[in-house]
């Protein structure tokens, strides 16, 4: 499964690329106000860090609208993925995307039927909201299993981007379920790589070696 960190801040992003465990980026509104950025400046400085695609939201919602911001946002780097959201005038810009061979991402997707519209409108991925979906009481993973399946089932070629991940075990659960990509903030890429026997091994290995090394003097 592909990793993609869900970030507007320029300093994470590059140290998780750094570590060479990220395949993309995913930024909306409410993640560019925390960082306190622009789109503007900030989506090319993301493609300058991150080798892969870098989604980069719409903020208008009428079809007109959409189409003007994401043919100006794709226009910044080559792998600027437009994200836009799951509503009928997004469809419509989806379609006019597509046929112009500019990459989409559809967002704010909640449901199983929404998600195979968004695929025969041509989205190049659909991003399921799970962890807002667990905060409902329902479970958000059936719903990644879902759209594998119907995608499955007629060849679509919309990658599945689990969004809205929320901790390790729904990494796994996304990656089981046959998940394309997995968008997560970077505490959660830091909280994959962590387990405590590791740091009790090392600790172990480090200590032997100090023994070792004062045994032979
Ligand atoms: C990414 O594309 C989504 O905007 C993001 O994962 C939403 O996550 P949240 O529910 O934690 O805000």
């Amino acid at each position: 499964m592909k990793i993609f960190i869900d970030s507007a801040d320029i300093n994470e992003i590059r140290e998780a690329a750094m570590m060479g465990v990220i395949d993309g980026c995913t930024t909306n509104p409410s993640l560019l106000a925390k960082a306190g950025r622009k789109i503007e400046t900030a989506i090319p400085e993301i493609c300058s860090v991150v080798d892969g695609p870098v989604s980069a939201e719409v903020v208008s919602v009428e079809y007109e609208g959409i189409v003007e911001e994401g043919r100006r946002l794709a226009k910044i780097h080559k792998n600027v993925v437009v994200k836009v959201p799951l509503i009928a005038e997004g469809l419509k810009a989806v379609r006019t995307f597509t046929q112009e061979g500019i990459k989409t991402n559809v967002t704010l997707c909640f449901s199983a039927s929404q998600a195979l519209l968004a695929a025969k409108a041509g989205a190049t991925y659909i991003s399921p909201f799970i962890g807002r979906i667990d905060d409902t009481s329902h479970e958000g993973m059936e719903l990644i299993e879902d759209i594998v399946l119907i995608y499955d089932n007629y060849g679509f070629e919309t990658q599945v981007l689990t969004a809205s991940i929320r901790s390790p075990y729904h990494v796994v659960q996304a990656a089981r379920a046959g998940s394309h990509c997995g968008t997560m903030p970077f505490s959660v890429i830091k909280q994959l790589l962590k387990h405590p026997l590791t740091d009790v091994g090392l600790a172990q290995f480090l200590a032997d070696h100090k023994k070792a090394l004062e045994k032979a003097k």
